[in-house]
């Protein structure tokens, strides 16, 4: 199968994916009466696995919920030693440059990749290493926070494949990798 990656992800008007204090309950800011899932049930039927930053890992294990995922998670980081005795089932801690990590989740059949967080997606991008972006846009500004893009080593072209918008407020936009 060929590998790809993909991300899913929402952000403010002027780009960033959390607030100046980390948060995200922004996101939460539009009415959705009805509960749509915004596409995400469709995408995540798609994905074999999910790679996180640690960041991103910590704030969804903070999260007073069930475990959300129901796909492999690999956990990226350079400082944490083991994932949580309380999350050893659920997360797999992978580190190294990002063709040795990718290697070895190809290596366990997973090729179809949900890159989540927001310095793991800069990361993959330096490295053009993200081939799909579906990008929904919060009517927010925050005024600073974490960002989702940042400078890359050069301009990377991609197609718009569509564009939807939910629950009246949130436009989504999908893109596709030119190569
Ligand atoms: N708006 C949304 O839809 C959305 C989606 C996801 C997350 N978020 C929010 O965005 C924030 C995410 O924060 P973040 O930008 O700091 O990013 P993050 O990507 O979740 O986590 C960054 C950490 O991941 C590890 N990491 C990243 N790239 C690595 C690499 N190539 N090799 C090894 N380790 C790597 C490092 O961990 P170490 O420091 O341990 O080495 C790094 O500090 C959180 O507040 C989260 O809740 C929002």
């Amino acid at each position: 199968m060929t590998p790809k990656n993909s991300i899913f992800i929402a952000t403010s008007i002027d780009g960033y994916i959390a607030d100046k204090n980390g948060g995200i309950e922004w996101l939460h800011s539009i009415e959705n009466p009805d509960n749509d899932d915004l596409g995400y049930v469709e995408f995540t039927g798609r994905i074999d696995a999910l790679v996180m930053g640690r960041v991103t890992f910590e704030s969804v294990m903070g999260f007073d919920i069930p475990w959300p995922y129901d796909k492999p998670v690999y956990v990226l980081s350079r400082t944490m030693s083991a994932i949580p005795s309380t999350h050893q089932d659920h997360a797999t801690l992978v580190n190294g440059s990002l063709s040795k990590v990718l290697s070895q989740i190809h290596a366990n059949g997973h090729h179809r990749l949900y890159i989540d967080g927001g310095a793991t997606i800069r990361s993959f991008l330096k490295e053009d290493l993200i081939d799909e972006m579906i990008v929904s846009t919060i009517p927010i500004l925050l005024g600073g926070g974490a960002p989702l893009f940042s400078e890359l080593p050069r301009a990377l072209q991609f197609d718009l494949v569509s564009t939807k918008t939910y629950v009246n407020q949130l436009p989504q936009n999908h893109y596709e990798r030119r190569r």
